[in-house]
C-alpha cells in the first residue's frame, strides 16, 4: 500500500483523510500526547485493520476519540456524574475515561469488554479529523506493537509506512507520554495508567482516587492490570535496559561502562551529563531535573535513537516520580522490564 504523507496544515488533505476513515481506511494523526492510528470506531473491520497494522493482540481494547460532549450519547447510556466533572476540568486533554458501553459499540473496538475508553484530545488537527471522519475515531498509539509510542510523524512512517493509507504530520507532539486512564465503572475511581493528569489533579475534582495495584510493580502471577495493554512488555528498546538509582548511581554506571564490551548508552539528566565518559558510551540527556515535562517529551524519541544507533546495553538514571514524573518513571520501568539496581 502507498502511504500518503501529508504535512499540516493542509485543508484539502484533512478532508481527504476524513473521507479515508469514513470509507474504512486508517489515518495516523497527531494528538497532544502521542501520534494515534485512527479508524472509524463503529466499523469493526476498521478496528481489525488497526490491530493488523500494529501487530497488536486483538484483546487489547482501543480508545474512542471524540470532539464534543454530544458524542458521548452514542457510546454509553450510563455516564456517571464524575465524567462530566472531570471533562469540565480536563477535556479536551490527556485524560481517558472508561464507562459502560452501549451494545452498538463494536466488540472489536473494545477488545470484547463491556466498557469503552473515551478521550477528547487537545489538538486542533485531531479534533478536525474526528469531525471530518464522522465523530468517532478508535485510535491506539501509532507505533508497531512493542515499540515506543511515536512523538513525531517520522516515527509513524518508520513503523507503519506501507501499512496504512495516510499519515498526517503535525510536527512534534506536546506531552510525549500517553494519556492518563481512569476507570469510572467501579465503586472507587481507579487510575489504570498514569499520565500527564496526575492523581492529585484528579482528586481536586472528584475526591479520592486509587492506583490500580497491578501496575505499581512488575507483572505478577494472578494480578491482572485492568487495562489489558499495561500487561504487555511495551516501549521496549532493542538494547537491554536497567535503571540505576541512589546516591552512587553515576559512579556505578561509570564503573560498569569500563567493564563492558558491547555498545552501551547512558540515559541521564543535564546536571549529571558531564560525569559520564563520552568515549565509552552514547550519552543521552533527557534534559534538566528542573523540567520533568521535557524528560517526558524526550523519552520515546531517545529510546528510538538508541535503537537506530545499535546500542545493546542501556544504563538509565532514575528521575523524581512526582507530577508528570510518575508517568515518566512508569514508562521507563516498563522499558527496563522493571530491572532496577540500587547503588
Ligand atoms: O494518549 C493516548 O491515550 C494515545 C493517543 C493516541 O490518544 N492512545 C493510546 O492508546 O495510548 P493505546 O491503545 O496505545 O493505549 C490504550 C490503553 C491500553 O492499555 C488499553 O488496554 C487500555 O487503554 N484500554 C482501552 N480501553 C479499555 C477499557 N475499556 N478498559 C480497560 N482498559 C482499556
Ligand atoms: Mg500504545
Amino acid at each position: 500500500m502507498d502511504t500518503k504523507f501529508i504535512k499540516l496544515p493542509d485543508p484539502e488533505g484533512m478532508r481527504m483523510a476524513g473521507r479515508v476513515i469514513r470509507e474504512g481506511g486508517l489515518v495516523a494523526f497527531p494528538t497532544e500526547t502521542v501520534y494515534g492510528l485512527g479508524g472509524d470506531a463503529f466499523d469493526p473491520e476498521a478496528s481489525a485493520k488497526i490491530y493488523a497494522a500494529k501487530g497488536r493482540p486483538s484483546d487489547n481494547p482501543l480508545i474512542v476519540h471524540i470532539a464534543d460532549m454530544e458524542s458521548l450519547e452514542r457510546l454509553s447510556s450510563e455516564i456517571p456524574e464524575q465524567l462530566y466533572a472531570l471533562a469540565d476540568s480536563f477535556w479536551p486533554g490527556p485524560l481517558t475515561m472508561i464507562v459502560k458501553k452501549r451494545p452498538e459499540v463494536p466488540d472489536r473496538t473494545t477488545g470484547g469488554l463491556d466498557t469503552v475508553a473515551i478521550r477528547m484530545p487537545d489538538h486542533p488537527a485531531a479534533l478536525e479529523l474526528i469531525r471530518e471522519a464522522g465523530g468517532y475515531i478508535a485510535a491506539p498509539s501509532a507505533n508497531a506493537s512493542g515499540r515506543p509510542s511515536p512523538t513525531l510523524a517520522s516515527h509513524v512512517l518508520e513503523d507503519l509506512g506501507g501499512r496504512i493509507e495516510v499519515i498526517l504530520d503535525g510536527g512534534e507532539v506536546g506531552i510525549g507520554v500517553e494519556s492518563t486512564i481512569v476507570d469510572l465503572t467501579g465503586e472507587k475511581i481507579q487510575i489504570l495508567r498514569p499520565g500527564y493528569v496526575t492523581a492529585q489533579m484528579l482528586e481536586r475534582v472528584v475526591g479520592h482516587v486509587e492506583l490500580d495495584p497491578a501496575i505499581a510493580g512488575p507483572p505478577a502471577a494472578g494480578v491482572r492490570p485492568k487495562a489489558p495493554g499495561m500487561m504487555y512488555r511495551h516501549y521496549a528498546p532493542k538494547g537491554d535496559m536497567m535503571i540505576v538509582r541512589g546516591e552512587g548511581a553515576a559512579d556505578y554506571i561509570c564503573q560498569k561502562l569500563g567493564e563492558c564490551s558491547g555498545k552501551a548508552a547512558v540515559l541521564c539528566c543535564d546536571e549529571s551529563r558531564d560525569r559520564y565518559p563520552a568515549e565509552k558510551a552514547v550519552i543521552k540527556s533527557l534534559g534538566s531535573l528542573q523540567r520533568p515535562e521535557e524528560a517526558a517529551l524526550k523519552l520515546y524519541r531517545v529510546l528510538r535513537e538508541l535503537d537506530s544507533e545499535g546500542v545493546s546495553l542501556i544504563y538509565s538514571e532514575s528521575f523524581p516520580d512526582t507530577g508528570i514524573g510518575e508517568a515518566l518513571m512508569n514508562r521507563m520501568m516498563k522499558a527496563a522490564g522493571y530491572k532496577v539496581i540500587e547503588a
